[in-house]
């Protein structure tokens, strides 16, 4: 069988879930006015964080009454910094449809020792949202970057819930709708859906997520990182951009260029709008092609970011060697690099279509799927 090398590539083979593409307009030079070398807690390194704040809700769309801070570690610790400071005062409900959620779970129960109710959902599916109870807290991740399944945009959190609703967002902050007014507590990195540094995260708060840091306080120790109040108030000067120890100001700088970048293309409406596109490019060659689906088979559950696909051909026999020949076959072309699927999903890959990603790009890359998945099943065919 002849196969045919496609006559293009993409541009820019970067498909990672994290850390994402860069905007296309990335430069160096265009962080040269970052306060390198200065504290933070200067005038003009205040100025900065406090930008990224207000640019942040800005684009968002977050409500003038919601605070917004930057805090250690990443959206990881955002999401332990909400866990341990809100969790136990009332019953807990746990959601997990792939490995971050898991790893909340692992912390709820194993670390915080909580009586939780945990729901769980496989790879590609979703927990029953509706027999969720809103009036204890729920812990639950909106978009599921190792399975590509995020919460549908139908389903409607209640709005007189009794708990609060702690939502890790990380790879779905910039790319999809958040009802501000049903979330307690959001959280993402800079490295996701912007295409910005890690280690740094976001956690946006409620005032009823405030109201319960200010009138509780959990039985077990809190390390300086994760402390949000004093005396029983919140540490405001936090979400002001008094970060409770020393940013990367080169990575705000960085984050401000990617917010700037985001304003450019209309905002939080152009930048659904180019996930929505990239992604529902791949939907359509997974629809002309009867080897390859989508990991989710509800369309309604889709990611438009972070694209978990399988391999359906009855011919492959051990569908994880097969994946990840593909995944390598395309690196070595240069045409994609790091699409394999998370290592703890399912066999496949994983296409990050978050809006840093061009469409172009995605488009380029189909036909560079045909070439691998036949030339792999030759491979497989000469061995046999
Ligand atoms: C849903 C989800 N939660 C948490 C994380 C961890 O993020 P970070 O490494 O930025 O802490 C990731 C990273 O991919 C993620 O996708």
């Amino acid at each position: 069988m002849n196969i045919t090398i496609p006559a293009t590539r993409p541009a820019n083979p970067r498909f990672s879930s994290g850390p994402c593409a860069k905007p296309p307009v990335f430069t160096l030079e265009n962080l040269s006015d970052a306060p390198l070398g200065r504290s933070h807690r200067a005038a003009v390194g205040k100025a900065k964080l406090k930008l990224a704040i207000d640019q942040s809700r800005r684009v968002l769309g977050v409500p003038e009454n919601y605070l917004i801070g930057i805090v250690p570690a990443s959206d990881t610790g955002a999401v332990e910094m909400a866990m341990w400071n809100l969790l136990g005062q009332r019953p807990v409900e746990m959601l997990a449809w792939e490995s971050f959620g898991a790893g909340w779970v692992t912390d709820a129960v194993k670390q915080l020792k909580l009586d939780a109710v945990v729901r769980t959902a496989d790879y590609g599916e979703i927990v029953d949202l509706d027999a969720v109870d809103f009036d204890k807290d729920v812990v639950f991740t909106w978009n599921g970057t190792t399975s590509g399944v995020r919460v549908p945009a139908a389903f409607e959190i209640p709005a007189d819930r009794a708990g609060l609703t702690i939502c890790d967002a990380t790879s779905a902050a910039f790319a999809q709708d958040l009802p501000w007014d049903r979330l307690d507590v959001v959280t993402y990195s800079w490295q996701k859906v912007l295409g910005g540094e890690a280690a740094h995260g976001m956690i946006i708060l409620s005032p009823r997520a405030v109201e319960r840091l200010e009138t509780y306080t959990p039985s077990w120790p809190l390390p300086k990182i994760f402390r949000l109040t004093k005396a029983g108030k919140i540490i405001g000067d936090i979400f002001e951009g008094a970060t409770i120890n020393t940013p990367s100001m080169l990575c705000v700088e960085d984050y401000l260029q990617a917010l700037n970048w985001a304003e450019s293309v209309d905002g939080l409406k152009g930048l659904i709008a180019r996930a929505d596109a990239n992604a529902a490019a791949i939907h359509a060659f997974c629809d002309s092609r009867d080897w390859i689906a989508n990991l989710a088979a509800d369309p309604t559950l889709r990611s438009n970011t972070s694209v978990c696909l399988k391999f359906t051909d009855t011919r492959i026999t051990d569908g994880a060697a097969f994946a990840k020949a593909v995944a390598k076959r395309l690196e070595a072309e240069g045409v994609a690099l790091d699409i394999g699927a998370y290592r703890d999903a399912p066999a496949g890959l994983r296409i990050w279509c978050g809006a840093t990603v061009e469409t172009s790009d995605i488009e380029a890359l189909m036909p560079w799927l045909d070439w691998a998945f036949e030339t792999e099943i030759a491979a497989l065919q000469a061995a046999a």
